[in-house]
């Protein structure tokens, strides 16, 4: 269980927290912070002030206001808490000190939690990236009657993660009515709307010659933000000193998203084999009899020799080793590992994960499953186990990546 300090908890996205915190097992209220402390009655203590506040909470959510910041930041650091920023409308001194802080405690910082928004600002850059100079980019967002910044920090945001596409060569114009002139390419427009309880909408057009591409996202509740805080508060709480943002969560909750097992592979290894051209000779021979051949790994040379090993299907396993003798290729041995299977874990944030390899590995021995080959790419990791451990090593990787 997690305890939690909400600051600015008697706001409307302090409540939210506090309410779905308070609904489950995974998180506990140790304290609130409001500037109108008598507000509400909450089952937890409410101060009104942060200096106010014992340590009894382990992360600390602020939803407040920008110039309640500070103060903020210096109690995280005195107390050492990791610390997640959701208040918008920072200036740029606010961000300045995040960055500073974020040297001796961990710093979350999100102008918008939700997971949906933080995938579309991927998404618009990469629309940008193919679409180029010969759309028109203006994004429109729309809030609630309440809020007081505008344009909102996830329209500028999604605006920077358009503009990266450009190196940055775009400008922002901000509504077009003070305006008697034509838009040049050169720009990005950006528009507020604001009314009623409308929680809040970001669209996103690339408008070229006949053809309009739209990317939107729209908020139903505020529930979304609360619960990308609460995933925040799970993935800041162990973690060192730094600045880390909603896109370093999604990359960990990424870093393994399937697990897929191939029957009936062989593992070839060739002893022996000489370093040099030899295994480029072998690879040639094989493609040139179509078998497709998979978990390439080489040892260093030593002596002048290597060893190699692959895997293949097993259907080809015979072939490939006629292939090998026509070919001439000069190893001193070579063994066929022909009752194995292959499991791979995959997603795309493993690149910037540490520690998935030992995962991998740990889970199966713990089983006492013997691994016969592992290889690894930015993407992926792949091992092979004997046939009849199939389903105890299927099951190992599940429950060690939570699939
Ligand atoms: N990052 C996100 O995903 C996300 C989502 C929604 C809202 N927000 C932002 O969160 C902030 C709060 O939003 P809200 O809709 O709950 O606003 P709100 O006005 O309903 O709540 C703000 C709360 O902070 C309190 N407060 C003000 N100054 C304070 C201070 N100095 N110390 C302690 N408490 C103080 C107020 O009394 C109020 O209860 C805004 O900046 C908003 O834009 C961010």
């Amino acid at each position: 269980m997690i305890k939690l300090l909400i600051h600015g908890c008697h706001g409307k996205m302090g409540r939210t927290l506090s309410q779905m915190a308070l609904s489950g097992d995974a998180f506990a209220v140790a304290a609130g912070v409001d500037k109108f402390p008598d507000t509400y009655k909450t089952p937890f203590p409410v101060y009104g002030h942060i200096g106010d506040c014992d340590g009894q909470a382990e992360v600390v959510i602020d939803f407040s206001r920008p110039e309640a910041l500070p103060p903020l930041v210096d109690w995280c650091r005195r107390m050492k808490k990791p610390l997640i920023v959701a208040t918008t409308g920072l200036t740029q001194s606010d961000h300045a000190l995040l960055r500073e802080a974020s040297g001796t405690i961990p710093i979350f910082q999100a102008a918008n939690m939700s997971l949906g928004v933080n995938l579309i600002m991927d998404l618009v850059a990469q629309a940008a990236c193919v679409l180029g100079d010969h759309f028109d980019i203006e994004i429109l967002e729309m809030h609630h009657n309440q809020k007081i910044d505008a344009p909102s920090g996830t329209a500028l945001a999604l605006a920077d993660s358009v503009n990266s596409a450009f190196s940055g060569d775009k400008r922002y114009v901000y509504g077009r009515c003070s305006r008697t002139q034509r838009r040049d390419s050169a720009e990005i427009g950006i528009h507020a709307i604001r009314g009623g309880t409308l929680v809040g909408e970001h669209q996103v057009h690339f408008i070229g010659t006949d053809e309009v591409v739209e990317i939107a996202h729209r908020a139903q509740s505020k529930r979304i933000f609360a619960q990308g805080a609460l995933e925040a508060a799970a993935f800041i709480k162990s973690k060192s000193a730094g600045f880390y943002t909603m896109k370093d969560l999604m990359l960990e909750h990424s870093a393994v998203t399937q697990l897929y097992i191939e029957e009936e592979q062989a593992l070839v290894t060739l002893h022996g084999l000489p370093a040099g051209d030899a295994a480029a000779n072998l690879f040639v021979a094989l493609a040139r009899e179509k078998i497709n051949i998979d978990m390439i790994s080489q040892t260093a040379p030593d002596g002048g020799r290597v060893v190699l090993s692959f895997t293949l299907p097993l259907r080809d396993a015979d072939r490939s080793e006629q292939v090998i003798g026509q070919a001439g290729i000069p190893s001193s041995r070579i063994d066929i590992r022909r009752d194995i299977v292959k499991l791979t874990v995959e997603g795309p944030g493993m690149a910037r994960q540490t520690g998935v390899a030992s995962r991998f590995a740990s889970a199966l021995t713990r089983c006492g499953i013997g691994i016969e080959a592992i290889t690894t790419s930015e993407t992926k990791i792949s091992g092979c186990v004997d046939a009849s451990c199939r389903d105890s090593a299927a099951n190992a990787l599940t429950e060690a990546f939570g699939l």
